[in-house]
């Protein structure tokens, strides 16, 4: 069930968010707002209610997930040996979309980490996100609220289209502000490395660390096993969602509007909102003014694909230099062809 903080009054929202936290203490899940994404939560402390999770999400055992806290003290309770660089990072951009890989305590079951010896920690920039934590006094365990395999969640709806038979309680605090999951920063290896570019920039973090390395292949382990033929699997769209990484890909996304139409396809284009009338032969156009816009809509924008249906999906890269980096990531995973 949808709850909507939105519309409360300060007391009303205190309430809901105490009945969150009672849930999360007797080990169910609850569904909350975060910054980037929504998040589907449960005590990270406890074996069998970080299970559920997974279950729920229909998630492969072997892919760790996020211990959310309240602020960067609790790390404390959580990991050891923190390097001052992570302390530096926690006051610099925390709360913030920023998850950093600690060596973990023992009290962090192997399943939050997939048996791994790091934990990945986080502090949302959502004022309900850290009440919650904070009234049910653990840390949360929360990947995002989506099915494995959809896009992830930017609005309580979508939470609800995909898991709202299975889950009691999804607090709604509208629309999230970034629309793209938190930057993942291993901190075990020197220079420390990107393992999922998101919200927080590679840019920002190479102001305090000196140079940051981005994974190579940045492969996100939600993803399923390739299937022949293609790249990327992981937020795939039901349309055949084509990226074009040429800078000036305008004719050419114009004549395959043309190729397709003569197919008996729809076809689908997501451009800045100055091209649109370039693109007006399209089924449908949707359109952003800037990366930020593209970013906060973008697992919207997919959705609003498939639900009309179309065959094909037409999207222009950008530039990858800071959101634009986290962009190109989630768009080359949901593309079954790149130009
Ligand atoms: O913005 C976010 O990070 C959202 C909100 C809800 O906080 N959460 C999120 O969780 O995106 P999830 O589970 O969808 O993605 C977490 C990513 C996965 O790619 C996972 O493999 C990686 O973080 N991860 C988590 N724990 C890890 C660990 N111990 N070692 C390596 N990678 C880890
Ligand atoms: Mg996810």
């Amino acid at each position: 069930m949808i709850i909507e903080l939105s519309l409360m009054n300060k007391e009303q929202r205190e309430q809901v968010i105490a009945k969150a936290a009672e849930q999360i203490r007797n080990g169910e899940v609850v569904a909350f707002p975060t910054e980037t994404v929504y998040g589907l939560g449960a005590n990270g402390l406890d074996v069998s209610a970080v299970r559920k999770v997974f279950a729920i999400k229909r998630r492969p055992l072997d892919n760790p997930v996020i211990l959310h806290v309240s602020e960067p003290d609790a790390v404390k309770d959580i990991c050891r040996d923190i390097p001052l660089e992570a302390w530096d990072l926690m006051e610099r951009f925390w709360p913030g979309p920023l998850t950093l890989l600690l060596p973990k305590k023992d009290v962090v079951p192997d399943e939050v980490t997939a048996g791994s010896s790091l934990v990945a920690v986080r502090c949302p920039d959502s004022e309900v996100a850290r009440a919650l934590i904070r009234e049910a006094k653990v840390p949360i365990a929360a990947p995002s609220a989506n099915r494995s395999g959809r896009p992830s969640p930017t609005r309580a709806m979508h939470v609800n289209e995909d898991l709202g038979d299975e889950v009691t309680m999804i607090l709604d605090d509208g629309p999230t502000g970034i629309g793209l999951e938190s930057t993942v920063l291993d901190l075990s290896m020197s220079p420390p490395m990107i393992l999922r570019p998101g919200g927080l920039s590679r840019e920002d973090l190479e102001q305090v660390l000196g140079v940051v390395n981005l994974a190579p292949g940045l492969i996100d382990m939600e993803a399923a096993p390739p299937a022949p033929g293609m790249k990327y699997t992981h937020y795939a769209p039901e349309a055949h969602l084509v990226l074009y990484e040429d800078l000036y890909p305008f004719e050419a996304m114009r004549n395959r509007i043309t190729e397709e139409h003569e197919k008996g396809n729809s076809v689908g284009v997501l451009c800045f909102a100055d091209q649109a009338e370039f693109f007006s032969i399209a089924d449908i156009v949707l359109t952003y003014k800037d990366l930020i816009e593209l970013a906060q809509n973008l697992f919207a924008n997919l959705r609003i694909f498939d639900e009309k249906k179309v065959d094909v999906i037409l999207v222009a890269g950008v530039s990858e230099s800071d959101i634009g980096l986290a962009i190109m990531n989630r768009l080359r995973k949901a593309a079954s062809e790149l130009r």
